[in-house]
């Protein structure tokens, strides 16, 4: 049976389709292209990201997901159904999917990324919280009666969870996460180098050299954009100590939340979590530093998963497995409904 099941992580930059047995159907950044004139697909994926900022006036290209809510629903839906069509077009229908969307989305717009799969021809779709299947991925025996921790820090949304027993004990939903950090490094850059560069060039400096733990100014990178002084374009070279008050903001604020969770925690799955330590899924956990950081102010040891990129997708396609013991975070949404 488990050959026959798909998990899809619908995130806010990504979108991961993940075929247990077989692997990554498709992973592609979750950016559509459509024409504004007659809403049709111009591109999806890498393609449309090469258009995201130099588009003519009729072509719109967005991330539709960018802050943890759909901005945009006829995009999502072109974007997803491109994206299933690619991926397995030949066997959606003999297939179970099982769907992770932010949990920051709302139940309306849950419904409508159901609706979506529905219409494209899956019958069989179940949906899963993103700590479940991320905790799923990252190798925690959720079923056991032993609290675990995990952080998930995607692109627009940041998601805090104690699981214990199948089940999301509690949970706190940021949304606010990796590319808030890059529109940070974008405004640290005009106003202390009157520099205006763009937003991938700020996530590509975040990558190379943001540093939460110990930025120096050693480690340093080269940055292109355009002086507002002199009009021109200019090239720089800034270091991680020189962008540290750009992320620095984030990283407390992931701390604050991992310690309001603590704080709720009942003492029993705190003592568990002590042990077990702090598990860190999604890209912006990749961030250099958040783990000692966040080790020093918790005093709980904190890991970034060795799949942390792929945990969510790899979790989603697991939860068959578990199907009949997870006690919360699973549902299977009934097609005649959509
Ligand atoms: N090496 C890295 N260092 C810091 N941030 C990273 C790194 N790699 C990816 N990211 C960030 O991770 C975020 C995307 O994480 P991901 O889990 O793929 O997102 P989502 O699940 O929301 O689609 C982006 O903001 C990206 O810039
Ligand atoms: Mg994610």
């Amino acid at each position: 049976m488990g050959a026959m099941d798909i998990g899809i992580d619908l995130g806010t930059t990504k979108i991961i389709i993940y075929k247990p047995g077989v692997g990554e159907l498709l992973r592609e950044p979750a950016v559509v292209a459509v024409n504004t004139k007659d809403d049709t697909l111009i591109a999806a994926g890498q393609e449309a990201l090469l258009m995201v900022g130099k588009t003519p006036e009729y072509i719109r290209a967005e991330f539709p997901l960018e802050n943890g809510v759909i901005s945009n629903h006829v995009m999502t839906e072109l974007m997803l159904k491109e994206f299933l069509h690619r991926a397995c077009s030949s066997f959606l229908v003999k297939h179970r999917f099982v769907i992770c969307v932010p949990s920051s989305v709302t139940e309306v717009e849950r419904r409508a990324v159901v609706r979506t799969i529905v219409h494209a021809g899956v019958r069989t779709i179940y949906l899963i919280e993103e700590p479940i299947a991320a905790a799923l991925g990252a190798g925690i025996d959720v079923m056991q009666p032993n609290g675990s921790l995990v952080v998930d820090i995607g692109g627009g949304t940041s998601d805090i969870a104690v699981i214990s027993l199948g089940g999301v004990v509690l949970s706190e939903s940021l949304r606010y996460a990796g590319n808030h950090i890059d529109e940070a490094i974008v405004k640290l850059m005009l106003s202390k180098y009157n520099l205006s560069i763009g937003k991938k060039m700020a996530q590509q400096i975040k990558q190379q050299i943001g540093n939460v733990w110990n930025p120096s100014s050693d480690e340093k990178t080269k940055v292109r954009g355009r002086n507002l002084l002199t009009i021109y374009p200019q090239q720089i070279e800034v270091s991680s100590l020189d962008i540290y008050d750009a992320i620095s903001p984030f990283a407390q604020m992931i701390v604050a939340a991992v310690k309001r969770v603590l704080d709720k925690t009942p003492p029993e799955l705190a003592s568990d979590i002590y042990e077990n330590g702090i598990t860190m899924t999604g890209g912006g956990s990749l961030l250099r530093g958040l783990p000692e950081l966040l080790t020093q102010e918790t005093g709980i040891q904190a890991r970034v998963a060795e799949n942390a990129i792929e945990a969510v997708s790899v979790g989603t396609a697991k939860a068959f497995e578990y199907a009949d013991l997870l006690q919360t975070g699973f549902s299977q949404e009934q097609a005649n409904n959509y």
